[in-house]
Order: structure tokens, then C-alpha cells, then sequence
């Protein structure tokens, strides 16, 4: 798979190496041909969408602006990736840790065309036309599947919602499933929210 060329790290500039810059963790995936196929499925949602600078896409538009899509991203990134630490040392589970990290680093990334800036000039987001018509995560899947990645990466993207009619069935998307919800709630709990474990979709 071939890299793009090499530009500035301009947040504004749509480009892989910015991609990298954002998501350091990228680069925790071993498989070249994956880190790659990550990278370019990122820069193809950012230069899809509305967003100029990748790193104002909030995690979600009921959260405060600081909890951003970039910063959640890496943070179940780095969880899922000790998760498989973990349950392979005390529990002997075999888990892919590329595949795991990808899915994590991929889980979201259909919300940088799911939301768009509200507007309004209070720095907001709101849900975009495809947010509200697609499922959570099904363009995230659209973009993987177009670029080659197997049925059990799709899965583990498709899987992770409770939007989705599929519940994880490989250790790597129940991994990224919980990493999620980890990562989510604690973020929700210092805004004040409703935890998603109360909730029954989200
Ligand atoms: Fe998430």
C-alpha cells in the first residue's frame, strides 16, 4: 500500500503525516500495510468532512469542547492496548494486538462526518444530515471494507455501539467494546452526565 507524500503537520492541512501527528498511537501497529490502511481511511473521513481542524471534532456534541474526538480516540487506543497486555500475560487469551488497536483507532472515525460545527458561534457541534441518517459507525465500516481491511476488523468497528445489531464476537471487538465504554463514562461522569451503562443505546 502506498504512503502519500510527505507534507506539513499543519492541524488544518488534510494530510497523512498530520493524521500521524494527531494519533501518535497509529504507530504503536506493527503491520505496516494496517498502520497505513488506518492513516489513510482517517484522512480520507477529514477531507470528506466540514472539519478544518481535525482536533476541534468534539467526542460528542452533548460533551464540553475540551473532550475531543482525537483525544478519546487515543485514549481507548492506549486502554485497549493494555487490555491485551493483560489477558494475554494472566489469562494466556490470545488477542491481535494490531487488530485490536486498529479497531480502536477506527471505532469513531465515521463521527468526523457524523457531526458538523453547530453554527450558532458557542463553538458547538450538532449531528450532520449523514449522522442522522446513517448508524453510528456504519461509514467507519464503508471506508474499511473499501480499503481491503478483513470482515473481523469491519466487525469490531460495526460492533462497538449499542447502536448495532451485532454484539462483539472476537476477543479484539470486545476488548475495544469495553475500552470504549472505559474511556466514555469516565469523561461522562466529570461532566456530570448520564453514564452509558445506564443507558440502553447511545
Ligand atoms: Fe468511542
Amino acid at each position: 500500500m502506498s504512503e502519500e507524500p510527505r507534507d506539513s503537520t499543519t492541524p488544518t492541512v488534510r494530510t497523512a503525516d498530520t493524521v500521524r501527528a494527531l494519533l501518535p498511537e497509529i504507530m504503536d501497529i506493527g503491520d505496516t500495510d494496517l498502520r497505513d490502511a488506518v492513516t489513510r481511511i482517517w484522512a480520507r473521513a477529514w477531507r470528506s468532512s466540514v472539519w478544518t481542524d481535525l482536533a476541534s471534532v468534539p467526542k460528542s456534541p452533548e460533551l464540553p469542547a475540551r473532550r475531543t474526538l482525537v483525544t478519546h480516540t487515543r485514549a481507548v487506543t492506549r486502554i485497549a492496548g493494555h487490555l491485551v497486555d493483560v489477558e494475554s500475560e494472566l489469562h494466556g487469551v490470545p488477542v491481535d494486538r494490531d487488530q485490536t488497536l486498529a479497531i480502536a483507532l477506527l471505532h469513531d472515525v465515521s463521527k468526523v462526518r457524523e457531526f458538523e460545527p453547530s453554527g450558532d458561534g458557542t463553538g458547538g457541534a450538532r449531528f450532520s444530515r449523514t449522522g442522522r441518517l446513517y448508524q453510528h459507525g456504519f461509514l467507519g465500516g464503508h471506508w474499511m471494507a473499501e480499503e481491503g481491511l478483513s470482515e473481523g476488523l469491519v466487525h469490531g468497528v460495526l460492533a462497538h455501539t449499542p447502536q448495532s445489531a451485532v454484539v462483539p464476537q472476537t476477543q479484539e471487538a470486545v476488548i475495544v467494546h469495553y475500552a470504549d465504554f472505559a474511556d466514555s463514562d469516565v469523561q461522562l461522569l466529570d461532566a456530570g452526565l448520564t453514564l452509558f451503562c445506564k443507558r440502553r443505546t447511545r
